[in-house]
């Protein structure tokens, strides 16, 4: 296995302004657009924990509850999570801010996840994630959980094997209670 790299090593910081191109008939920011961005910022964190080229390999789901009016300010913040074997979870935060308002706010986190892959698209192991912060330590304790839901909603795990999973849930337990 490759060296270790810190999790703070893959942040990246990326500032976009909403321009009119990018808004829907309402003057907000269309969500496609949204999305476009945080794929960008979050391969980017990917291709700094691994030094490789990395394809997106998922998107967990992305609610939008708050709209981003034309003219705001948009920061993504993206930082590894966890790296498994060629796969690296990405934790993305979006903020929106009216600079003559003064008013920023937390519109959006998500997780996507990065496959490090060869020239032939083949994937590759990558290095092992070191947490620091309380943050970036509970962002990597949870990220082995979030693999294995999105993997079995993938059919790529069968249940069964979701251990971490089914002890959140303390499936085993229930079972006996029944
Ligand atoms: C992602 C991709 C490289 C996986 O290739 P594969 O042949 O299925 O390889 P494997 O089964 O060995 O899986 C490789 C890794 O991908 C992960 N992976 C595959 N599908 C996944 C999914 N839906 N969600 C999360 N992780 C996934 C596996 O868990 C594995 O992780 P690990 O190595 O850390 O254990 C391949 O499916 C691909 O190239 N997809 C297209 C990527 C792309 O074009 N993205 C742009 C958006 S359209």
């Amino acid at each position: 296995m490759t060296k270790k790299r810190f999790a703070k090593q893959s942040e990246v910081i990326m500032t976009e302004m909403v321009l009119p191109n990018d808004t829907n008939t309402l003057n907000n920011l269309m969500g496609g657009k949204l999305m476009h961005w945080m794929d960008v910022v979050a391969a980017i964190a990917a291709q700094k924990h691994s030094t490789r080229i990395v394809v997106t390999a998922s998107a967990d789901s992305i609610s939008f509850k708050h709209p981003i009016a034309l003219g705001n300010v948009v920061t993504l913040k993206a930082k590894v999570t966890r790296a498994f074997n060629s796969s690296m979870e990405v934790f993305i935060e979006v903020f929106a801010e009216d600079i003559p308002a003064s008013k920023k706010i937390t519109t959006h986190r998500a997780f996507f996840t990065f496959v490090a892959v060869d020239q032939g698209g083949r994937p590759i192991e990558v290095p092992e994630v070191e947490p620091e912060t309380e943050e970036e330590i509970e962002l990597y304790e949870g990220a082995l959980r979030r693999r294995q839901l999105r993997l079995v909603l993938a059919k790529r795990m069968d249940p069964k094997d979701a251990i971490e999973l089914k002890s959140i849930f303390n499936l085993d337990d229930k079972k006996e209670e029944i």
